[in-house]
């Protein structure tokens, strides 16, 4: 029985096959909704690479960074980037090679620009991509500042970015760089 059913079903899907085969119907997609305008890729693409590529004008000081800090961000990262409910901002004090690594902007992240590029996409989590890039220069300057990476007198723009070295920027390895050399 379940053999004549399953040789049914054969027939069936290959005789609709067979007829919109013959009626050269091509089978598009679903037709779901329409192609994006230039501007609008334009401005979904903000993309910041580890070596300052897609760096916005613009600039903020560390002293700006607080001030923003205290409206925007303070009710989850709590004051100084400390004991609120969200990801801690700074203040690591195990290292990344303990037994409970503590991975903070300060132990972990090894490019200032990724922490612009984060900041700007997805901060604050309840409206994301609302700051200006003035802001997230500010911003970033701040935190940098929280993890003693930086002095509070920096003004961050795309050139001096560029110069802040982070504490773990050597951490980590290129595995596209190695995966090249064993031929992969
Ligand atoms: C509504 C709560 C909320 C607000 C407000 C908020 N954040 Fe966050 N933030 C989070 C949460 C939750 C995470 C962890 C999410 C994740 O890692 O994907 C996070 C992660 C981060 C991280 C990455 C930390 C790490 O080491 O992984 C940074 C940097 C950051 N926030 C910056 C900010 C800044 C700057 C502001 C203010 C403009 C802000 N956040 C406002 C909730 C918030």
């Amino acid at each position: 029985m379940t053999k004549i059913l399953a040789i049914l079903a054969l027939m069936l899907i290959g005789s609709v096959y067979a007829t919109d085969h013959q009626k050269g119907v091509i089978q598009e997609g679903p037709n779901l909704g329409q192609p994006a305008t230039p501007e609008e890729v334009a401005a979904l693409s903000i993309n910041v690479f580890p070596d300052g590529r897609g760096l916005p004008e613009g600039s903020g000081s560390v002293t700006q960074g607080a001030k923003i800090y205290q409206s925007n961000c303070i009710a989850c990262h709590g004051v100084g980037g400390l004991g609120g409910s969200a990801e801690p901002l700074a203040g690591a004090e195990m290292s990344l090679t303990s037994e409970w690594p503590e991975k903070t902007i300060g132990t972990l992240w090894p490019h200032a620009t990724t922490l612009f590029d984060f900041t700007r996409r997805s901060m604050p989590m309840t409206a994301p991509g609302s700051l200006s890039n003035d802001e997230t220069y500010a911003l970033t300057a701040y935190l940098l500042y929280l993890n003693n990476i930086v002095a509070e007198d920096l003004v961050l723009n795309k050139e001096t970015i560029m110069q802040v070295k982070m504490p773990n920027a050597d951490g980590f390895i290129n595995i596209y760089e190695q995966e090249k050399q064993k031929g992969k």
